[in-house]
This record gives C-alpha cells, sequence and structure tokens, in this order.
C-alpha cells in the first residue's frame, strides 16, 4: 500500500513538473493579476474578511449559509448565528463555556475537548452518527483544561492547566460497578515552566511527553514527570510546537519564519540519549502561526502570517545532511489571527481555520476545493482530523460548538490518484487491489453525501 502510494505521489509529480514546464508562464501571468485584482479588491472592503467571490470551489456547489436571516430574527444575542451546513457531520453540543482545544486519539474511537466550563469530555465517536452523542466527563476541579493529547489507547491523556500553568495526567477507568468508564486526575508535573504552557504531548512510542511554552522553552519529560531535556528554540517566542505521529521529532515555530524539527534520540534499551537539530523548513517571509503532520512523517503543512502555506517533503536523509524539499505553496486573503492548518492523515488535503471559516485545499494543486464559510460564530479555536481521513473536527471558541466535517473533497482527491495509479500498474494484483480501494473510497464518498 505504502509503494502505490509513494508510486502514485512520483506520477502526480512528474504530471505537475509537466504542466508547470508547459504552462508555467501562463499561470504565472494569469496568477499575477489575479493577486493584483486581490488586492485593489482587498483596499475596498474590510480586510479582515475572507473574499468569498474569490475563494468559491471551482466546482461543486453548495447551499450558502445565510446568516442575514439567522441575525435579523430571534437570536439577537448571538450576531454570529450559524446555520447547519450540508458538508456537516454532526454537531457536538454540551459545553457550557469556551472550547479550548479538541483532538482525536490515534485509535479514532474518541474525540477530546477541553472548555473553560472546567470538564474535559471525551466524545465516542461511534455515537457521532447517532442522534445523542456519548460522551465521559471529567471535571478539573478550581481551574480548567486548555490542551489535551490522548495516549495511543485512549486509556489515559494529558492536559494543560490554565490558572495554575499545569501539565496533569488524568486516567481512564472501568468503574467498579462495571457501568461505564470514569475518569479522574491522577497527578501534577513539577512546574518547570515560566510562561504559558501553550501545547502538550505524549509520543505515540509512548517514550517521552512534550511540553511547549510561549516564550522559547519547549521540555521533554519521562511519563512520569522528570524532566529529560529543555530545548531553547531562540524563535522570540514559539508559536506551536508538536511531536510527529512517529514519535522521533518534536518541531516548533515562532515569531521567525523557519520551523525546526528536533529529533528526541532514545537507546534500543530505550534510555534517553538526547535531543538534536534534525531539520529546518525554510521558506516562509515570516512568523508560522501553525503547521502539521501526515500521518505517515512524511509531509508537514504550515501557515504562516505571510500570506501563504506550504506543503513539505520531510522524507529526506536528514543525517547526510538532504533539506526537506518544498512541494506546494498555498495563498489565502485576509488577515486573520492564530491560523491553524491541519494536514488530513493522508495528506491529500489540508484545512485551514481563517477566522470563522476553514479553507480546504488540494495539497498537490494547492486549490481551495471547499470553503465552510462562517460555519461558527467565534473565531475557531480548534482542529483536528479522525485517523481515517474520513472526517474532521472544528471548535468554535466561545459558541462552545464543535463541529465535524465531511472530507467529501480529500476523498475525491484519492479516487483520482488510485485511478491514475490504476491507469499505470503493471501486475494484476496491484491493479486489483488498487480497484478495491477504488470502490471502498466510492461508497465511503456516497455514504457521506446521502
Ligand atoms: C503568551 O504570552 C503573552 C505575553 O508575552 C501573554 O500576554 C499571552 O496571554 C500568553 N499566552 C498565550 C496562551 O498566548
Ligand atoms: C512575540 O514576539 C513579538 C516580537 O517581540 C511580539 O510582537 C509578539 O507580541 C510576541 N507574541 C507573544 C505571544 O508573546
Ligand atoms: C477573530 O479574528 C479576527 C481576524 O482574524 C479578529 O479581527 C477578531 O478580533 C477575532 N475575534 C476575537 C473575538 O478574537
Amino acid at each position: 500500500m505504502a509503494e502505490e502510494e509513494t508510486l502514485g505521489i512520483v506520477q502526480l509529480v512528474v504530471i505537475l513538473v509537466v504542466t508547470v514546464l508547459f504552462g508555467g508562464i501562463l499561470i504565472a501571468f494569469v496568477f499575477f493579476l489575479g493577486r493584483k485584482e486581490r488586492y485593489t479588491s482587498e483596499n475596498d472592503k474590510s480586510s479582515s474578511n475572507i473574499k468569498v467571490e474569490e475563494l468559491k470551489p471551482p466546482k461543486e456547489q453548495y447551499n450558502k449559509v445565510d446568516i442575514s436571516k439567522r441575525t435579523s430574527s430571534k437570536s439577537s444575542k448571538r450576531t454570529n448565528a450559524v446555520v447547519d451546513h450540508p458538508k456537516q457531520f454532526c454537531v457536538l453540543k454540551g459545553h457550557t463555556s469556551d472550547v479550548h482545544h479538541i483532538e482525536f486519539s490515534s485509535n479514532g474511537k474518541h474525540l477530546g475537548s477541553t472548555s473553560s466550563d472546567r470538564t474535559i469530555r471525551l466524545w465516542s465517536v461511534k455515537s457521532f452518527n447517532d442522534k445523542e452523542h456519548k460522551y465521559i466527563r471529567c471535571n478539573v476541579d478550581g481551574d480548567h483544561a486548555t490542551k489535551i493529547n490522548l495516549t495511543q489507547d485512549a486509556r489515559a491523556f494529558i492536559s494543560a492547566l490554565s490558572n495554575g500553568n499545569k501539565i496533569r495526567v488524568f486516567k481512564v477507568q472501568k468503574k467498579t460497578d462495571g457501568t461505564g468508564n470514569i475518569v479522574s486526575g491522577d497527578f501534577d508535573f513539577p512546574q518547570e515552566h515560566k510562561a504559558d504552557i501553550i501545547n502538550v504531548g505524549v509520543s505515540a512510542t509512548g517514550k517521552f511527553i512534550m511540553s511547549c511554552s510561549n516564550d522559547t522553552t519547549i521540555i521533554i519529560w519521562t511519563l512520569k514527570g522528570e524532566v529529560l531535556n529543555i530545548i531553547n528554540t531562540n524563535q522570540v517566542n514559539n508559536s506551536f510546537a508538536c511531536i510527529s505521529p512517529c514519535g522521533r521529532f518534536v518541531s516548533s515555530a515562532g515569531f521567525t519564519s523557519d520551523v525546526r524539527l528536533y529529533e528526541i534520540e532514545f537507546s534500543k534499551g530505550g534510555e534517553f540519549i538526547q535531543v538534536s537539530r534534525a531539520m529546518d523548513l525554510k521558506g516562509h517571509s515570516a512568523g508560522v502561526y501553525h503547521f502539521s503532520f501526515s500521518a505517515d512523517c512524511t509531509r508537514m503543512a504550515t501557515v504562516s502570517k505571510d500570506g501563504t502555506w506550504k506543503i513539505w517533503n520531510i522524507d529526506v536523509e536528514y543525517k547526510k545532511g538532504e533539506d526537506p524539499v518544498l512541494l506546494s505553496t498555498g495563498y489565502f486573503s485576509g488577515h486573520h489571527n492564530e491560523m491553524l492548518i491541519a494536514i488530513s492523515p493522508d495528506a491529500y488535503i489540508v484545512a485551514i481555520s481563517m477566522s470563522r471559516s476553514i479553507g480546504v485545499f488540494d495539497t498537490v494543486t494547492g486549490e481551495l476545493v471547499e470553503l465552510l464559510e462562517n460555519i461558527h460564530s467565534d473565531n475557531i479555536s480548534s482542529l483536528s482530523w479522525h485517523p481515517s481521513s474520513h472526517f474532521f473536527a472544528s471548535a468554535g471558541g466561545t459558541d462552545r460548538h464543535i463541529r465535524v466535517w465531511h472530507n467529501t473533497a480529500g476523498m475525491k482527491a484519492q479516487i483520482r490518484d488510485l485511478e491514475t495509479q490504476l491507469k499505470k500498474a503493471k501486475t494484476e494484483s496491484v491493479k486489483v487491489r488498487l480497484e478495491r480501494r477504488i470502490l471502498e473510497a466510492r461508497t465511503t464518498l456516497e455514504k457521506m453525501s446521502s
């Protein structure tokens, strides 16, 4: 399967190169005109909104969310009220205050959410299809959680707490009467951060924990909360850091324009050895807000204040001095605070938050394939992909809602890719496998649209 995918990508790249060679001048010219127009139209109106005219999905039509009607009727308090969108899979309601962060567990069974209402909820993904969405609720006494990261099996998770700026480990246990699960705070880490903690993570390898604060500090911990290493990123201040899905790297972004990857090295016996600089992503011309990894750890997506987002191949021999390769650059218009970018685990699609909206872009062409416009009544605070790549979730900050979105665009991109691979497949067994996968993807897509 991995071989087919790399082959597919190689073929796509070849096609791209040819297209670029022949159509390059034309594209550059058209693009230049487009940008010029964009700037003039932005000067006319307020610059903080996305220009919907420009960002309309090229093909598919969808019913626009009619905000004006809603706001003029009953809900005068909520000026940004939204109605359910046709691409919405479900909406998770229950939090009674701001939702800060959401994250799917890597086994795909739960979605963790943190809120100012002093609860953490672990939503059951299985119940997304049901009328009532089930969750396990956990109270955070005297404080509230800002960030959450679940272990692979979702039997435990780690959270950053707001008031005390603490890191707390929580455990999920079976109730003694067998009627379900109970979540409780297990223990706190010693306080080492001198600035606000902006992210926490547990490595998929189970070897370490990472925390990052908004000065220039990243701390690598044992699972018990002993400090293994303190990294000074020297990036003026950190905007984001996280552990790669393979558990090998910790990556950071900040006020400077580069994104850094540090390798966290352990011996075969599991002893911590050292933290070393592995790779830098160099190409943005301003600070990077956010980034994410594909599930196989070969791709990264970054979004920057410079008005672009980029896709990188990080599957290089960095130990021999090879640099990550920039694969594509996309553009967005308008200024949005604290943008988020989430690449789908299968790397076909990126979802980018732009204030209250989400732009869904094709990672190969850079094209906007879907605009989920004003789908929250507050700026989006968090995005997370389900490991299947079939759907992703967004949290709307003070609107208290978590919305889950079908990834129809990604399924279509996958089908196109598989069909290209099928045309070039040489052996019968590869063909059969590809045909089966195309059928599966089509079935999934049909279910999403029904
Ligand atoms: C980050 O640091 C600044 C001070 O430099 C502070 O005002 C801000 O609230 C901090 N917290 C977060 C979560 O950004
Ligand atoms: C980060 O540093 C820059 C430059 O000093 C400053 O403008 C910005 O407000 C800082 N951000 C945070 C979150 O502290
Ligand atoms: C939402 O984002 C916009 C632009 O990104 C910003 O102007 C506005 O102040 C933000 N709203 C809140 C409530 O933070």
